[in-house]
């Protein structure tokens, strides 16, 4: 379907081309294109759609105002029903993430990627794919920085890097962050929350799953940690974490928990 209507872009393009001597894209890569061009990234010049008094919102994200959620950040959402958000950090990664979205779809469960921008780059169809089957994709800075080892502008530089990268893979603008290590201060959270929109994501069952304690050792700690309103830690980059994945998921719903992706469960937030 895709093929068939590039091929049939591409003619006229060819055909058209000769005439107008303009150049031609599909409607993906305008609309892309388009996109790409309203969001400057980490701009500190003051000129139209860039960050400029340091706190305020940055219309240049093209992201609705205010951002996600009632608060600057969640470890879960204090919800009654049954539903966790599993998220899977420091991807892509070119085999294990593939793996891992052929099991969550064999499931028909929708996840959470927090991706660094340097894999985003790197493997840009894989984010493609993510958002194809219905995941979400957030971001987790550009270099894995420590947020609270830098300064303010360099967060907003790895902020703006990752977000740029993910809206030029996907076309589709992340609305979290997860600041690696969980290491964020509270000050960093409100101007992070004002200026992009984001809640900072962290977590309530962290199974340790890069310390590789083994494939049962994830999977126990992960469901014996679920809870109502949950958000479960693991990352995409380990082959032993995406082994345990299986087990860990069909015994959560065997349970009867249902995924949802995060900003999914952060609008149940107030449902009780
Ligand atoms: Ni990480």
């Amino acid at each position: 379907m895709k093929t068939n209507r590039f091929f049939s872009v591409s003619l006229a393009c060819a055909f058209l081309a000769g005439i107008l001597a303009t150049s031609c894209k599909s409607p993906e890569e305008v609309a892309l294109k388009k996109r790409k061009n309203v969001f400057i990234a980490g701009s500190k010049t003051g000129e139209e759609g860039g960050n400029t008094a340091g706190t305020g919102w940055n219309p240049s994200l093209n992201l609705p105002r205010g951002g996600v959620g009632s608060q600057n950040s969640y470890s879960r959402v204090p919800i009654s029903e049954p539903i966790l958000a599993m998220t899977f950090d420091d991807g892509p990664h070119p085999t294990n993430t593939p793996r891992l979205l052929d099991i969550l779809k064999a499931r028909n469960i929708k996840a959470t990627f927090f991706v660094v921008g340097s894999n985003a780059r790197r493997y840009p169809h894989i984010l493609r794919r993510m958002v194809a089957e219905g995941h979400e994709i957030g971001n987790h800075t550009d270099s894995h920085a420590y947020l609270t080892k830098i300064s303010s502008d360099a967060i907003r530089r790895e902020l703006s890097v990752t977000h740029q990268a993910i809206v030029s893979a996907t076309g589709v603008a992340p609305r979290t962050v997860r600041p690696p290590y969980g290491a964020v201060t509270s000050e960093q959270k409100a101007w992070i929350k004002a200026e992009f929109g984001y809640p900072s994501i962290l977590w309530s069952v962290d199974p340790e799953d890069w310390k590789r304690p083994g494939v049962s050792v994830v999977t126990s700690r992960l469901v014996s940690g679920a809870r109502p309103g949950g958000i479960l830690l693991a990352h995409d980059i380990h082959s032993p974490t995406i082994d345990a994945m299986p087990s860990t998921l069909d015994q959560l719903l065997a349970k009867g928990f249902r995924f949802v992706t995060v900003t999914q469960l952060i609008s149940l937030e107030g449902r009780g």
